[in-house]
């Protein structure tokens, strides 16, 4: 019970920094502060919703979870471990329990392996056949993602947008991962494929028990799939919590302003809150509060002293929020 009961991930104070470099020393001038100071614990078998607008840093923080991205600063703990500190050869077997769903199949998947060896390449890599031919191997992953082996021999070209995300959800589910970091997983597919593609990682989650992390702009879409949600602003969390209370009852301006803009069940219509300007560069980020120079209600205060940090609100524990006029 206890494993249990302890997060499975556990995120604190991550920082991820690309460098700008300039003139014929290629020297660093300043840095793209992507992901700056994040965060945030998760349980086997939860899932995290992430959101924000494009460029707040949720696929440089899937991807630093995942160790793809090198981490400034700050720790990601697996079961207790943090595998920045591992010896190379724990580290892959850590990292083996973490894959990521993308959000263009087309991309991610090698376009001159077939089926059964995009399946099976990692499978053999890590000497995971455990017995299994790589063909019946294969037949057990599409038959988890919904798909007959008659697809095995062919290349992922042939196959429809749904079908090759579901592709991509079975190599990345070859290795038995834990975790899985999807990254607008359904943007890029019809409508009408979403919502399968949507109820095949839910069956997924429930079946071997995963923990996801999952990204995406479709705000309806993460109230779905999510227990948990957090809101993204300038590489800075700005509040997080039980998707109900978060997505019902907003608190922080930021979140306020982009739930506005879409109709969420159990909540009713409001008025769209329409943010002026456009979030400022991550290489410049404004003092004190992120989010102030947008802000409907920012003080002068606001633009002083330091980010602020998330704090539980005391009539919702659980419930936490990064702004200084909340108490
Ligand atoms: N490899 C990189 N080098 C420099 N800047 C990057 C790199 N990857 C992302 N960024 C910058 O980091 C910020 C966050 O990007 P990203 O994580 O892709 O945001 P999101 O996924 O929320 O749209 C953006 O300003 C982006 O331009
Ligand atoms: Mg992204």
């Amino acid at each position: 019970m206890q494993q249990q009961d302890r997060p499975f991930l556990e995120v604190s104070d991550v920082r991820v920094w690309f460098p700008i470099r300039k003139g014929v020393l290629n020297r660093v001038v300043a840095h793209v502060r992507a992901v700056d100071g994040v965060s945030f614990t998760l349980r086997q078998g939860e899932t995290l919703g992430l959101v924000g607008e494009s460029g707040c840093g949720k696929t440089t923080l899937g991807r630093a979870i995942l160790g793809l991205e090198p981490v400034r600063s700050g720790h990601v703990l697996f079961d207790g471990e943090d595998f920045t500190a591992l010896p190379e050869r724990r580290r892959r077997h850590l990292r083996r329990r973490c894959q990521m769903v993308f959000q263009d199949p087309q991309a991610s998947l090698n376009p001159r392996l077939t089926v059964l060896e995009l399946l099976t390449e990692g499978l053999r890599y890590h000497r995971l056949l455990h017995g299994e031919t790589p063909e019946q191997a294969a037949g057990r992953l599409l038959a988890d993602v919904g798909m007959d082996t008659d697809a095995l021999y062919r290349y992922p070209h042939e196959f429809s947008g749904g079908q090759r995300q579901r592709l991509s959800i079975a190599r990345a589910l070859s290795l038995k991962p834990q975790l899985l970091v999807c990254d607008e997983p359904v943007s890029a597919l019809d409508v009408s494929v979403q919502a399968q593609v949507i109820n095949l990682l839910l069956d997924l989650r429930d079946k071997y028990h995963l923990s996801y992390i999952f990204i995406s702009h479709d705000l309806s879409v993460v109230r779905i799939i999510s227990q948990q949600v957090a809101v993204m602003y300038l590489g800075h969390m700005v509040e997080m919590g039980p998707v109900e209370a978060v997505m019902e009852s907003p608190r922080h301006p930021y979140t306020q302003a982009l739930l506005s803009a879409v109709p969420v069940p159990g909540r009713p219509a409001g008025q769209r809150i329409i943010l002026k300007g456009e979030m400022p560069s991550p290489a410049a980020p404004p003092p004190g509060c992120p989010f102030h120079p947008r802000c409907p209600h920012a003080t002068e205060a606001c633009a002083h002293g330091d980010v602020p940090p998330l704090r539980s609100l005391p009539d919702q524990p659980g419930h936490l929020v990064a702004c200084r006029l909340l108490n």
